[in-house]
């Protein structure tokens, strides 16, 4: 067969995505950090510690090799307990910091996106209330307002909150995160309180910054049902989809969260959002399950035959980005689309470039529709530490010793760089990195 590519359109931006708690080290001040502190919070009684030492100033390595490798974009967080140690304390240094790391990746010719708030908080904050006080939104805002002021000169393109979803369930719900709560209804409440933050920080970053584009960005885990001829089945995939999928982004599209406990009216979050951010790693199929009442009587799991990661807890589901895309489409139709992240652990990276590959062809199907997708951001760069799975969970191109603090690069990473310098994905890639799905991506 003859070579061919799959083309994106100019100007698309291909970056890598990182986290502050997960990269920077030494995040002493906010709630993670405490958490780690705690016996049995983390798998293996993994901590942070130094993370990829970005603080140290290791960011330096990482983004020339990004550069190196074809990127032309980062999506970044801050921190919020750096910049703001206590309530009354700005930390001029910290923000001088992330200045710049805004001037290195603009140096080497890659686009910032600047995410607010990445699921960590100020120890300070999480002692008033975290995010199940209401006051909290005043306080994003102070922050925010403080952060764009201090960043404006070199980024327009802001993320106010990582995965509302994330926070809300695995903080309140299964408790994987901190606070480790098990209650519905509170994590309805911090996910309204989301809305409403994000939907200040819309106006007040606009305010600052006439022409920022403002999103943030959403886990969508797309549900289907185990036996999709059976309406239990279909019932408790229903119910989690809302509570999973629908309740945030349905705040901002008609001002009125949806969500599997009723309705909560916020019109003031109605249209606030330049771009949606979209972070898709798998789908899942759910059940009914009558003894599982936690979960409002499902269970979700990968189905028998699942392209599984090396920890069970991802796999490889192509087909279902395609899906979520089209969803964002629909649901949005007038707004620009951004991968916000996308990636699967693979400590060998056995199954990581064709993980890549069959994604990057889903996407490529659905810009072919000239649906608006505008860029793609990997999880991640380098592997990082991974939450409550500390760092048994391996997501980067490029492998890292944190005994060392050594990067070793993964194939996937000289995949992932011909697909930025190529701006497409080619045969001729697909047949030298993952052959075992030719077949899938070129066909006959
Ligand atoms: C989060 C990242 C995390 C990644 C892989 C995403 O949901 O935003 O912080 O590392 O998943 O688990």
């Amino acid at each position: 067969m003859p070579d061919a590519t799959f083309h994106f359109p100019t100007g698309f931006l291909w970056g890598s995505a990182t986290a502050s708690h997960q990269v920077e080290g030494n995040n002493t001040n906010n709630q993670w950090w405490q958490w780690e502190q705690q016996p049995g919070r983390i798998l293996q009684g993994h901590r942070s510690g130094l993370a990829c030492d970005w603080w140290g100033g290791r960011w330096q390595e990482d983004f020339d090799r990004a550069a190196a490798d074809g990127q032309n974009a980062h999506r970044f967080s801050v921190e919020w307990s750096r910049i703001q140690p206590t309530p009354d304390r700005w930390d001029e240094s910290a923000l001088e910091q992330y200045r710049q790391m805004l001037r290195g990746l603009l140096e080497r010719n890659m686009q910032p996106m600047v995410t607010l708030h990445h699921f960590s908080d100020p120890t300070w904050l999480t002692e008033q209330g975290g995010w199940e006080n209401p006051e909290v939104v005043e306080k994003f805002i102070r922050y925010v307002r403080k952060v764009v002021e201090g960043l404006k000169e070199y980024t327009n393109l802001w993320c106010t909150i990582n995965e509302p979803n994330g926070y809300a369930l695995l903080g309140y719900v299964s408790g994987e995160f901190p606070p480790g709560k098990h209650d519905i209804k509170l994590a309805m409440r911090v996910m309204a309180n989301m809305v409403k933050a994000h939907a200040a920080a819309y106006h007040a970053i606009h305010d600052i910054q006439t022409e920022a584009r403002v999103g943030f960005a959403w886990n969508y885990r797309l549900l289907e049902p185990a036996k999709p001829w059976w309406l239990l089945d279909r019932l408790v995939t229903r119910i989690n989809h809302l509570g999973i999928n629908v309740a945030f982004p349905s705040a901002l599209s008609t001002g009125v969260m949806r969500s599997p406990l009723g309705k909560v009216s916020i019109p003031e979050a109605k249209g606030t959002q330049d771009y949606f951010g979209l972070n898709y790693y798998y789908t899942m199929h759910v059940k009914f399950d009558l003894s599982n009442p936690a979960a409002l009587f499902s269970r979700s799991f990968f189905p028998a035959g699942s392209d599984l990661s090396d920890s069970g807890n991802n796999a490889n589901f192509p087909q279902g980005f395609y899906k979520v895309i089209q969803w964002a489409v629909r649901t949005y139709p007038n707004l620009p689309i951004l991968i916000t992240e996308n990636g699967i652990d693979c400590r060998d990276d056995h199954m990581r470039p064709r993980f890549i590959a069959q994604h990057i062809h889903q996407m490529w199907r659905a810009v072919n529709f000239n649906w608006p997708v505008k860029g793609y951001f990997h999880w991640t760069q380098v592997d990082n530490f991974e939450w409550e799975r500390g760092w048994t969970n391996r997501f980067g191109l490029w492998e890292l010793d944190t005994l060392t603090q050594e990067r070793r690069k993964r194939p996937s990473a000289d995949l992932y760089a011909e697909i930025c310098k190529e701006n497409g994905l080619s045969s001729h890639m697909v047949r030298k990195y993952c052959p075992e799905v030719f077949e899938k991506l070129f066909p006959g």
